[in-house]
């Protein structure tokens, strides 16, 4: 029997080969799903095969995962507990669904993630399986061995002749994707103590070290989608790439957050998210000219809602394909450029324009218009205020008895 292992190269992951050959004899398939966290690629194959894999896949899904899943999340706006743009998040069930089809391909019986049983990961992959493979047995060997340092899975491979080098050191539990890169652990685990980000950053300068200048980016969308960075016409993978480049080295998308996991805990955690937090600032601009306020105000509940969905990994569930096409279907006009100012973590408004601009200079101008008669204003608040007015005037009544 088969089975299909979520590998990434790393210690944590190749453990477990050597761990499922021994306790359930199968046949390991490991699949590395590149979602542009630019590790290692080469020597991986090899690295599999000497842990006792008996195949590899390599499976760039980058464009996948930026059109059908960055972008949804980039037109809802969503954003987890006001802070976190939820690049782990959105990436997991991409990668559960990779995971399936090489099951099915491969005629396996189970699926094997390395998530621990403390996390949101291991339910988003198992959510995902489950709906998209009821059928698939899913292991997830950190709820089950007693393996708890990175001292005891060397020692592991080490005793079934797998010699490899890993080093010892501990660093933070990090995510990387095109989106962004996630750190917990280490000094973070006390909310008390300030990060560490001379050693932490991995994307982005601090603010403090970003330049003395600012830089001007300027981004074009078409129906919420963002089509040119600088000018240049870019697939979204690559404007999130360059956004990511410009974007870190000003500082901006750092966030430090407690939020609270599915699983009940609160955990504290930074997020860099560069490039991400800088289309989303564009996009959100845009919409501010272009939806009417009650699109607008019913969009951002949906928001609110999309994110939960999405961290708490519900993404293969009708309400998250009824919750996206509402979000598209306020899309239509969200068509413009945007121009931002990014200096030392900041981002700085410099000009948005839309031709489906709602923003009506002659009616929101202190000179007289033709559309705005100021009488009209008195009728309006007599009748806006008539509730108001009607509870004083009774309240009045009740006091003097
Ligand atoms: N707390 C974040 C989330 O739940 C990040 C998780 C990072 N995952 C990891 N395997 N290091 O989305
Ligand atoms: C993990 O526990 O595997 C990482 C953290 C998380 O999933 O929230």
């Amino acid at each position: 029997e088969k089975v299909i292992l979520a590998y990434s190269g790393g210690l944590d992951t190749t453990v477990i080969i050597p761990w499922l050959k021994e306790n359930y004899n199968y046949d390991v398939i490991c699949v590395c799903i590149d979602v542009g966290q630019g590790n290692e690629l080469e020597g991986l194959e090899e690295r599999a095969t000497i842990s006792g894999a008996s195949r590899l896949y390599i499976e760039d899904v980058v464009d996948e995962f930026v059109d059908d899943f960055v972008i949804p999340c980039v037109q809802a706006n969503s954003v987890y507990e006001n802070k976190y743009l939820l690049g782990t998040s959105m990436a997991r069930p991409i990668i559960a669904k990779r995971l399936v089809e090489i099951a099915r391909k491969e005629n396996a019986t189970a699926i094997c993630h390395g998530a621990t049983g403390k996390g949101n990961d291991q339910v988003r992959f198992e959510l995902a399986i489950k709906a998209l493979a009821p059928d698939l047995k899913i292991i997830a060997p950190w709820r089950i061995w007693d393996i708890s340092s990175r001292e005891e899975e060397i020692e592991y491979c080490t005793s079934h002749g797998i010699h490899l080098p890993f080093s010892a050191d501990n660093s933070y539990s990090r995510d990387r994707n095109l989106w962004h890169i996630s750190h917990e652990g280490l000094e973070l685990e006390d909310p008390a103590v300030a990060p560490n980000y001379d050693h932490l950053l991995v994307l982005s300068n601090s603010p403090e070290k970003a330049p003395e200048q600012g830089e001007v980016v300027t981004l074009t969308f078409e129906k919420g989608t963002p089509v040119t960075l600088n000018g240049e016409k870019m697939k979204a993978s690559d404007i999130i790439a360059k956004l990511n480049e410009i974007g870190g080295k000003h500082g901006v998308g750092i966030i430090d957050i407690v939020e609270n996991r599915v699983v009940g805990m609160k955990s504290r955690g930074v997020y860099e998210t560069p490039g991400g937090t800088i289309l989303m600032e564009a996009h959100t601009q845009l919409e501010e000219l272009i939806l009417d306020k009650d699109t607008l105000s019913a969009k951002k509940e949906i928001a609110n809602r999309f994110a939960n969905v999405v961290y708490e990994g519900k993404w293969f569930t009708p309400l998250r394909e009824a919750l996206q096409a509402f979000i598209e279907s306020t899309q239509n006009y969200v068509t413009g450029e945007v121009k931002l100012k990014l200096y030392k973590g900041n981002i700085i408004k410099q000009g948005t324009t839309s031709p489906y601009s709602l923003y009506n200079e002659s009616i929101a101008s202190f000179t007289t218009g033709e559309l705005y008669n100021h009488h009209d204003a008195e009728g309006f608040i007599n009748l806006f205020g008539l509730s108001l007015k009607v509870r004083a005037m009774k309240q009045a009544e009740v006091e003097k008895n």
